[in-house]
């Protein structure tokens, strides 16, 4: 995707020592990059707060992110926001997260409009409360029209969960004759996932210096570059976006060939 040369040196124009734009190819920008947002109870843990004012915070890092993407020229920012896994945290976390996801694409729709960003959800949204269901329905509606940047967001997603319902589609598929066993590809299961018709991450950024996947794309990362980064979600700015680039591109891609 373009980006706006002047916006973007603008943009980040007030670089910290060890990192700055001209130490990135703009040239080989990632199409996707997703991230793993981790660390926001320990973040605000830290501060002696509840950690609810974790993901609070962690709005304002998610904001930044989107912005930065956009002025890179990214065609997929993807995050994951809530993993079927996460309905175990005490109820009072639950519901603020709930809240916020709809509270904030709603506040933030101006920007995705600003910034040309369609939104898309990726998870099994029907156990959602209705009242999140419908602020997600009214994102996608409002950004239909949008043609830069896809915000892609997880919410109560688990790829287990996911690789599974494929498999049972495709099953029923093949039972009702409709697809004939011995031709299915790669390409073709994918049509089933939740993620279809996306690109998979060229680079996954998991924040807190966690070293595990979560239950997290499975299928979808299964060639791409991975960055974790100590820093905790809500101290994650712009500079840690270009920080993970510059170590993607010295990375060497060989999907599994040699070069
Ligand atoms: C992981 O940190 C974070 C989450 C489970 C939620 C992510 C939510 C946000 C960043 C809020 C805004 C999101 C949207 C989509 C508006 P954690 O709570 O697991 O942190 P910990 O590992 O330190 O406990």
């Amino acid at each position: 995707m373009q980006f706006d040369t002047d916006k973007l040196v603008q943009y980040f124009s007030d670089a910290p020592e060890d990192i700055s734009l001209s130490d990135i190819n703009l040239e080989t920008i990632p199409s996707h990059v997703s991230i793993i947002m981790d660390g926001n109870g320990r973040w605000a843990t830290a501060r002696g707060l509840d950690r609810t004012e974790g993901h609070k915070a962690g709005v304002l890092s998610l904001r930044e992110a989107v912005t930065t993407s956009v002025r890179l020229g990214l065609d997929v920012l993807s995050v994951y926001s809530f993993s079927t896994e996460n309905w175990k945290r005490p109820q009072h976390e639950v519901d603020l997260l709930m809240r916020l996801f709809a509270e904030t694409l709603l506040k933030e729709l101006p920007l995705f409009y600003q910034e040309n960003v369609k939104l898309r959800f990726f998870g099994d949204l029907e156990a959602l409360p209705e009242k999140t269901r419908k602020t997600f329905q009214r994102g996608l509606d409002e950004t239909a029209q949008n043609t830069g940047m896809t915000f892609a967001l997880a919410v109560n997603y688990g790829s287990r969960a996911e690789l599974t319902r494929a498999a049972v589609f495709l099953a029923n598929q093949i039972a009702e004759g409709k697809v004939s066993a011995d031709s299915v590809t790669p390409s073709d299961f994918e049509k089933y996932l939740y993620t279809a018709g996306l690109p998979d991450p060229d680079l996954l950024i998991r924040t807190s210096g966690e070293l595990r996947l979560s239950n997290y794309l499975l299928w979808q990362l299964a060639y791409s570059e991975l960055y974790v980064t100590q820093t905790y979600w809500p101290d994650f700015s712009k500079w840690d976006v270009l920080r993970a680039i510059k170590d993607y591109q010295g990375r060497e891609r060989r999907f599994g060939g040699v070069k």
